[in-house]
Order: C-alpha cells, then structure tokens, then sequence
C-alpha cells in the first residue's frame, strides 16, 4: 500500500464514530478476554470450589519468600504450602532441608510450572505438587505449614488447622495475618511481613478463653 493508501485508511479510521452499539462490542470482547483469562489461566480447576473460597494466584516476593522460610529456621520435617502458585516456596524449603516438600495447588498450570522450576534446579525428586484442594487435605502429620491467602478465607482456615493439626506444628502466613490468633513471632515489613504462630501456644490461648482466664 502507497503513502496514499495508508493516509485514506487512516483519515477513515480517524472519521469513523464508534456509536453505543461500537462501544458497547468493544466492551463485551473485552469482558469476554479478561473472563477467559481469569477462567483458563488463573482459575482453572476452581469450578468445585465455592466462590468465598476461591483465591487468584498472586507470586510472593523474594523477600516475603525469605521471610516466611526465616520464620520456620531451625525446624525439620514435612513442610506444606497451602496453595502453592509456582511451587517456588516449596522448592526453597526443600533446597533448606525439609523433607518431605509438599505444595497443594488446584491450578494444573501452576502444579506444571512448579514442577518445570524443581526440574530446573534437579529438586524435582524432593518435592511433590499435589493438583488437590486445600479444604479437603487433611493436614494432621504437617509440622510446618506456609499460607498466603486472602484475608476472607483465614477464619475457615484457623478453624480447620485448630483441628486438624498437631501440636508441634508452626504456621507461617505470608502478607496477611491470621486474624484471631497471637503470632509467636513476627517478621519483615508491610507487604512483605510474615507471622509465625506455634500450635501449642494457640491452642493454650484457646482453652483459656474458653474458661475466661488469661494464660
Ligand atoms: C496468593 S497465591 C500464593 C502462591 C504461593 N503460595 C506464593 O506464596 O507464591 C494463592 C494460591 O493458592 C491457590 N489456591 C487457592 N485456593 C486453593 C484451594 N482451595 N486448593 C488449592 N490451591 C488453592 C491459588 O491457585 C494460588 O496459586
């Protein structure tokens, strides 16, 4: 196409009103692109899970990461990341030694990702990602669990892991704090904090209240 060309189709462009029934396409298609990627890409594998459960995938930060990793230093034993993303939490506790690493994660994109990043590294005999739903896990042998979720389903899950989850276990939240139990340790600064809370501790605090004493 000439200069000339090019100019017509542009000036026609340019001349063109889009009108309500334009505008309105093009919101529709955009609402259509954003709905598919939120369904395909960051959702899928969501359709069981009840719309207050369902968290979106968002990556820690390398340093939220060190945080939440500081915070279970000195332990051992199996460690879980409810919720695992990209698998790269579960991947750093297996790099410091924990055993077995174990990453739940509904995205299949993600639990692939995970697994191409431990195959990078040649961890992938030392993790595993589990495509399973985070609320039908039971967590009863998991001594260190790390959690970055939003802040609309940590009630449910502070009731969950009262329950389920022994007594010696620690839970590390990144971000967000669990919202009724007392952190054993805090760490880091605003988006990149992270709380430490020890089962025992929590539990003690529990029965307490329950009797209306202070521990
Ligand atoms: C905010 S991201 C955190 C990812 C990772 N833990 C990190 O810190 O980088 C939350 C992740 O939890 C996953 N998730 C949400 N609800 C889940 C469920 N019911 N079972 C398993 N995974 C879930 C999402 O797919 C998402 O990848």
């Amino acid at each position: 196409m000439d200069e000339d060309g090019v100019h017509e189709v542009v000036t026609g462009i340019e001349g063109r009103h889009l009108g309500g029934w334009g505008l309105l396409q093009i919101a529709g298609c955009t609402g259509l692109a954003a709905y598919s990627v939120w369904a395909l890409v960051l959702m899928p594998g969501f359709r069981k899970v009840p719309l207050k459960l369902q968290v979106p995938y968002m990556p820690a930060s390398a340093r939220q990461m060190d945080n939440v990793l500081t915070l279970l230093k000195g332990r051992s034993g199996k460690m879980v990341d409810l919720g695992s993303g990209d698998g790269r939490i579960v991947l750093e506790a297996a790099r410091r030694g924990f055993s077995p690493a174990v990453g739940y994660e509904l995205n299949p994109w993600l639990v692939r990702l995970s697994y191409f990043y431990a195959w990078k590294s040649d961890y992938h005999r030392r993790v595993s990602y589990l495509r399973e739903d985070l609320w039908k896990m039971k967590l009863h042998d998991c001594k260190n669990v790390s959690i970055f979720l939003a802040p609309s389903v940590l009630t449910l899950l502070e009731e969950k892991m009262l329950e389920e989850l022994p007594d010696d276990a620690r839970v590390v939240t990144g971000r967000f704090p669990l919202p009724t139990w007392a952190p054993s340790a805090i760490i880091g600064e605003g988006t990149e904090r992270a709380w430490a809370y020890d089962l025992r501790t929590v539990r003690q605090a529990t029965t307490a209240n329950q009797h209306g004493t202070e521990v």
